[in-house]
């Protein structure tokens, strides 16, 4: 009896023991698990005025920051001012082209990190028919209608209002643009939602909904310099694109309609090479670019939101990749950026010191009925995503 007394005390013993030992571990896994999503989840929004365009209207600058990198956007152009980001070393710095005030931002800006609309890219001799009626938009590329006309989303005042979710947090910009605006059918409720996730990526969520059959097609002009010195041109980055196919262009960089094989052409990024290697080859679709400036044909087009390209610079360690589920990317590698312009923090920007990856539809698609629609309907909804994850190696 007193043994098995001496048994049940002690049993008892192990099982309050063992009781509480798994109450704790549970309760420190709590702590630990709260301490993790802490020491993870850094949410950085700050708001404050960068400027007043010459019509009045005010101008801020929200910063996101996940304690790791930061980006600066405005709300004039939905413009990513800055976006800092560490590299294989673990310095912080800025690499992207922009400037250091609203005035030049207004005055000449060659779409630096600026929101594109309507129309990515250019639709030729500025004009499209939809339902047997003309539609005449601005011509302000020679002939042709760029990156919808001269006061495009890039120089308009956007609404921003902050939000913050379980996996991201950032600002979400709106925009009403009017009947005709342009010359573009339909009232267009545009939202661009800027994400900035844990992991280092920037995501773009577009969203439209029109009143009238209209067409669409927004992107990101971001101008990216991974090296972070603007001094420097991008011909030593490294790129790939996940691409079988691209579209040549005539003289005024109207994709032609066909879709040619990258195979055996300057144009092959399928496997990553440097972007110097065969930007001056003699080869008459880099020469009307300038170098490159085309649309290349995303493979698995069918998969929506899959990695379409990456860009790597071996210096800093830098690593970018894009993903995306739209069919395109315009790949342009600053080949009109002439020392003219003034960089952020003295200097100018030569030629080539910045590329972009624009994801979109193709260029010119209103009148290629061959491409992938740009149609939308009112009661249809547009909506796209984008998001630039940064890394090192
Ligand atoms: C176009 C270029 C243009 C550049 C800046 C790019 O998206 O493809 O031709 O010069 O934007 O305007």
């Amino acid at each position: 009896m007193k043994k098995l007394n001496i048994n049940f005390y002690a049993f008892l013993f192990i099982a309050l023991g063992l009781l509480s030992f798994s109450c704790k571990s549970d309760k420190s896994g709590d702590e630990s698990q709260e301490k993790d999503s802490v020491v993870m989840k850094t949410i950085k929004i700050e708001k404050k005025l960068y400027g007043t365009t010459p019509d009045g209207k005010t101008v801020d600058q929200y910063t996101l920051g996940n304690g790791s990198m930061e980006v600066d956007i405005i709300t004039y152009g939905g413009i990513i001012t800055s976006l800092r980001i560490p590299d294989k070393q673990g310095n912080v710095q800025d690499v992207v082209l922009g400037f250091d005030s609203l005035s030049e931002y207004i005055a000449n800006n060659p779409y630096f990190g600026a929101l594109i609309g309507r129309y990515g890219n250019r639709i030729a001799n500025a004009t499209f028919k939809l339902d047997g009626v003309d539609y005449k938009l601005v011509a302000n590329n020679g002939p042709n209608h760029l990156h919808g006309g001269t006061k495009g989303f890039d120089k308009v005042v956007w609404t921003a209002s902050e939000f913050e979710n379980e996996d991201a947090f950032g600002i979400k910009l709106t925009y009403l643009s009017a009947d005709g605006e342009e010359g573009y059918p339909g009232n267009l409720e545009v939202t661009v939602t800027y994400s900035l996730l844990q992991d280092n990526t920037l995501e773009v969520l577009y969203e439209a909904v029109t009143d009238k059959k209209t067409v669409v097609n927004l992107t990101q002009h971001t101008y990216f310099n991974l090296s972070a010195d603007f001094s420097k041109p991008i011909l030593d980055h490294e790129v790939s694109i996940n691409a079988d196919l691209y579209l040549p262009v005539d003289e005024t960089l109207i994709p032609l309609g066909e879709l040619a094989s990258v195979e055996g052409t300057p144009f092959d990024f399928r496997a990553s090479k440097k972007i110097g290697n065969e930007i001056d080859a003699d080869n008459e679709q880099i020469k009307r670019g300038l170098g490159y400036d085309h649309c290349w044909v995303l493979n698995e087009q069918d998969q929506g939101m899959r990695s379409v390209a990456t860009a790597y610079h071996a210096g800093s360690g830098r690593q970018l990749e894009v993903l995306s589920d739209e069919p395109g990317v315009q790949f342009y590698t600053g080949n009109f950026l002439d020392g003219t312009l003034t960089a952020k923090g003295g200097g100018t920007y030569a030629q080539r010191t910045g590329f972009c990856l624009e994801t979109q539809h193709y260029p010119d698609s209103p009148n290629q009925e061959q491409f992938p629609s740009v149609v939308l309907e009112p009661g249809d909804k547009y909506s796209t995503k984008t998001a630039f994850k940064f890394t090192t190696k």
